[in-house]
């Protein structure tokens, strides 16, 4: 019964898939159709992803590498093996073989960069994605620590009258010191966002809950109307102390969020699956499945990671809005996947003042041309959600069209890292010992960093600083900072997390923001 009911559910998703795989431009014009019509897919993973490789015209993809090192299959750890490609390509050579040698001509370049990552790797922004109305829902008075913030909630709605089935609420808690004497730098890191520290009642209003409380119980229950009587000072809500110690991280130093608000910045914590789902399935939902009126994405539109780093910059928006924050000095911080958007949000948003890209990996800052750990096919296949359509094309076993790779790219992460170019850009690793796998290839991202690094100073910025004689073979020891000019890298010792940088990050954008820090000559 169950196969039956699944044969029949293939059977009726493969003769919807062709019908909308045969044509791709019918498909765009029916995500262009009118708000009416608007019916959300309710696709799997498995069935958008088939969907996407008929639109392509993919009959089969290669699979990524295994990330057991005692597989068949395991991924490539041999440095021999590791760079099949030489054509890398320049961040400072045109298309059409012309060196960029002025700022002027950068801007020309940069465009061409950007196409190139729009069509081929992330995917572009379609031109209807609905407007954000951002509102501040809640108002929360904080202690991080001993410093006073204020903590508000604020949601963003992107405009869903031409579809109401899709109901997208990008949620972000944005948390600034309170006796600050101005606007103050801001850190919008990925993650969940909750309340860090809410505000409780008093001791007066605790006893006025309890005692409700109780009333409610002894309705319940009569019997309990003893029990109280007999433990009159027992309260069913107790405060929690005023000062709670954080769990602290491996090396000893407080969270993230306490470091940058004991040096007078401001965090917001912006949950990206509320902007877009972290999988396939999710694909005719969130911003994306809302702009194609709940369709399937075509090959060139964003996945997952661009609707993030879109997200981000609408988070921006409002904190243009914010007298308390400076909006021309906000940051963009993310771990992991997070950390490939980080990079993404600043690259593609030059509103950006800097960006901290934690352990980022292949589509973060490694090199996709690299042979080592996580593979293209790796995103192409498995994760093809947070990539565009078209991206699956460079992992395609069996297609219409020859087989492409790595190689066939239009470019490649060392351009990615440029983007941000001559902004502040913190590259930051951990170490496979403490479980920064060697999957992600630290190597392979500070090769691109090192390539990306002549942007800077074409820019009149100071890129890698001091290099001393670093190269990606003879890579900066763990624990060393390279971090005088605005392109910085730092490997700490401690595993998949960023948060040994943290401070370093921190003292680091001081310098450049000219703020004081406090937190000196730390390394
Ligand atoms: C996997 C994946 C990486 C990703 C990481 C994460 O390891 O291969 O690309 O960065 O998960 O986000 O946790």
């Amino acid at each position: 019964m169950v196969i039956l009911r699944r044969r029949l559910h293939l059977a009726v998703f493969f003769s919807a898939a062709f019908i909308i795989a045969s044509s791709a431009r019918s498909l765009a014009q029916a995500n262009s159709a009118s708000n009416s019509g608007c019916k959300p897919d309710t696709f799997t993973t498995e069935e958008d992803q088939k969907n996407m490789m008929q639109q392509l015209g993919i009959r089969s993809m290669r699979p990524g590498p295994s990330g057991d090192e005692r597989a068949p299959n395991h991924a490539n750890y041999d440095e021999a093996k590791a760079n099949p490609f030489s054509n890398v390509p320049d961040a400072l050579t045109m298309n059409n073989g012309q060196k960029v040698n002025t700022p002027e001509m950068w801007q020309k370049r940069r465009a061409e960069i950007v196409e190139g990552f729009e069509c081929c790797v992330y995917g572009r922004v379609p031109k209807n994605v609905p407007k954000v109305t951002w509102s501040v829902t809640t108002v929360d008075h904080e202690f991080i620590g001993f410093t006073p913030v204020v903590a508000k909630e604020v949601i963003g709605h992107p405009d869903n009258s031409g579809c109401p089935d899709i109901n997208v609420n990008i949620r972000m808690i944005v948390v600034t010191p309170m006796n600050a004497k101005g606007p103050v730098p801001l850190l919008i890191m990925f993650g969940p966002a909750a309340f860090p520290s809410p505000n409780q009642p008093s001791q007066e209003e605790f006893g006025r809950i309890n005692a409700a409380m109780k009333a409610l119980l002894i309705q319940q229950d009569p019997s309990l109307k003893e029990v109280f009587a007999q433990h009159p000072a027992y309260a069913l809500q107790t405060p929690r102390p005023f000062f709670q110690r954080p769990e602290l991280n491996e090396d000893g130093d407080p969270p993230n969020a306490w470091e940058l608000v004991a040096d007078g910045w401001g965090f917001a914590l912006l949950d990206p699956t509320t902007v877009q789902a972290d999988n396939g399935a999710g694909l005719t939902r969130g911003i994306i499945g809302l702009t194609n009126h709940g369709q399937p994405r075509t090959p060139e539109q964003w996945g997952a990671l661009r609707a993030w780093a879109w997200g981000a910059s609408r988070a921006l928006d409002y904190l243009e809005t914010d007298s308390a924050v400076n909006a021309k000095q906000v940051g963009i911080d993310g771990v992991s996947r997070y950390g490939k958007a980080a990079l993404i949000t600043s690259a593609f948003d030059p509103r950006f003042a800097a960006v901290l890209v934690g352990s980022s990996g292949k589509g973060g800052a490694t090199l996709l041309r690299r042979n080592w750990g996580e593979a293209v096919e790796s995103l192409a296949g498995g994760e093809y959600h947070w990539m565009a359509g078209n991206f699956m094309k460079y992992g395609a076993a069996d297609a219409t069209f020859p087989t492409k790779n790595a190689s066939d790219i239009p470019v490649d992460s060392n351009e990615l890292i440029a983007l941000t170019a001559p902004r502040l850009t913190f590259i930051s690793y951990g170490v496979p010992e403490k479980g920064d796998a060697k999957w992600l290839d630290h190597k392979g991202s500070f090769m691109a960093t090192v390539l990306a690094n002549p942007v800077w100073p074409l820019l009149g910025a100071k890129g890698l600083v001091p290099l001393n004689g670093y190269t990606p073979d003879n890579m900066p020891p763990v624990n060393t900072s390279i971090l005088d000019g605005q392109l910085g890298w730092r490997q700490h010792d401690g595993g998949h997390t960023d948060a040994p940088n943290m401070k370093y990050f921190i003292e680091w954008a001081d310098k450049f923001f000219g703020k004081p820090s406090v937190y000196h000559n730390i390394h």
